[in-house]
């Protein structure tokens, strides 16, 4: 077994098309594999079925440069591959914390006795601690000469070409240097230009995911828990999280307080760290993670409670324009949205919500088809007692008053991600508020970048 240069990539969902059009465009023959035939005529025909800046150009790259193309047959990708990587999905198991793995079983099902060469099968799909020790077992048992690894992958949505094009790191577990040899192999390129390469047990590799965005989703409720007590001390977060990310040892990344993290990662990957913890016996040694998750939904419920208080405390059949679906700016991902749980929390409360959002309507429309959408900002602003910004696009955080006159009927906002400047907006006559920043904050209070 070698690094070879014939690669598979397992599912079609956003990790396994970037990692298909990287492998492509590092030069490797890739083959990418899903069980939706209709998902890989269209890509086959160039066309990406989400939404991922940058994406559809580096795949479509692949496929004229012949290097990448797409089937639904396992038996045509054991035949091709050499190194075969995992990259389905590992969503929440309904009614537990658990991550459900049925996908990644099911293509080593399909893949696994159709093989008869040596090879390497990579998972790069997040998954709990001790799965990749479970697989290697039953893979030894079925096939002589193949061999697991696990080497996770730190992408971000919205920004998924250039993190894979270049990864601050490479995290490869594996249970032989063959194997190690391989990845690093694979990934030869990014790491000569400068992406750190760590070779690790089964184990450590599947924690180092587990672990970061753990870690990620704790900055963030840090954060948003300091936000709730500005709210009630008369600070501002926003000012607070600068003057904390100034600090070498903190840094600012993650430290942008607001409505909370969501999407299909960070908060089913802190609910199964949990789970796998509990089952380990060592649940107390992440317990904190529950209060992680708790902060995190409470910010949803500040959201309502402050759209509440801005109607003046009675939400039935009062119109609010939302702005935004989606998870976070840059992507078309609706899963665990933060944006549509608050507008879900205020329909239930009376109010009549409006949303819109300039890539997510679609998933959105499908995923919560009883709330109502507008196909325009000024559509969804229309009428409106209350304005959320709930998803920071640059479109909402350009807003200015003067954009939105003569379209709302009260003059009402509320920025749940600290995207806008609350001055402009007082002054206009505006009732502002913000996730974070206390009602009454002084303007002289806001930190100004240049001055000491
Ligand atoms: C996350 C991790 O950042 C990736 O490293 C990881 O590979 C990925 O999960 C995954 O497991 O596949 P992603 O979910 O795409 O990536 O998005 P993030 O940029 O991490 O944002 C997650 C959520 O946190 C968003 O809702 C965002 O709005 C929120 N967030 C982020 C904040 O509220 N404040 C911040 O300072 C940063």
């Amino acid at each position: 077994m070698n690094g070879g240069r014939r690669l598979t990539v397992l599912g079609a969902g956003l990790l396994g098309l970037t990692h298909a059009a990287r492998m492509a465009s590092l030069g490797f023959d890739v083959l990418g594999v899903d069980t939706d035939h209709v998902k890989v005529d269209q890509l086959n025909a160039g066309h990406l079925p989400i939404y991922e800046p940058g994406l559809g150009e580096l795949l479509r790259a692949g496929l004229d440069a012949g290097r990448v193309r797409f089937t639904t047959s396992y038996h045509e990708a054991a035949a091709f591959g050499d190194v075969h990587f995992i990259c389905t999905g590992t969503p929440q198991q309904p009614g537990s914390g658990h991550a459900d793995l049925s996908q990644v079983h099911a293509c080593m099902s399909a893949l696994v006795p159709l093989l008869d060469r040596p090879c390497l099968i990579a998972g790069k799909s997040t998954v709990p601690v001790g799965t990749a020790r479970r697989l290697a077992a039953e893979l030894a048992g079925a096939c002589e000469g193949a061999e697991l690894a696990w080497n996770p992958e730190f992408l971000r949505e919205g920004t998924a070409v250039a993190d894979t094009l270049a990864p601050d790191s490479i995290v490869a577990g594996v249970t032989s240097r063959r194997a190690g040899a391989s990845l690093r192999q694979v990934h030869a390129r990014p790491i000569a230009n400068g992406s750190s390469f760590f070779a690790t047990d089964l184990e450590t590799a599947e924690l180092a995911k587990t672990a970061a965005n753990a870690f990620l989703a704790t900055k963030i409720s840090f954060i948003n828990a300091m936000a709730e007590v500005c709210e009630a001390a008369g600070g501002d977060v926003r000012s607070l999280a600068r003057i904390l990310g100034a600090d070498p040892r903190i840094g600012p990344a993650f430290l942008h307080a607001g409505l909370g993290y969501g999407g299909g990662c960070l908060p089913k990957d802190v609910r199964a760290f949990m789970a796998r913890a509990k089952d380990l016996d060592v649940g107390e040694a992440v317990a904190f993670l529950r209060e992680v998750d708790a902060i995190n939904l409470r910010r949803r419920a500040r959201a309502a409670d402050l759209t509440l208080e801005l109607a003046g405390g009675n939400l039935a059949g009062v119109p609010v324009c939302v702005l935004g679906a989606a998870f976070k700016p840059g992507s078309d991902d609706v899963r665990d949205s933060p944006a549509l749980d608050v507008a879900q929390i205020l329909t239930g409360m009376g109010a009549c919500v409006t949303v819109y959002d300039p890539a997510a309507l679609d998933n959105a429309r499908r995923a919560r088809p009883e709330l109502c959408y507008a196909g325009t900002l000024a559509e969804a602003a229309q009428d409106a007692h209350v304005v959320l910004l709930l998803t920071e696009w640059p479109e909402f955080a350009e807003l200015t008053p003067g954009s939105l006159d003569g379209t709302v009927a009260r003059r009402n906002i509320i920025d749940a991600r600290n995207a806008l400047d609350p001055v402009p907006w007082r002054e206009a006559g505006w009732q502002f508020r913000a996730l974070g920043v206390a009602e009454d904050t002084h303007a002289i209070a806001r930190l100004d970048p240049t001055h000491s």
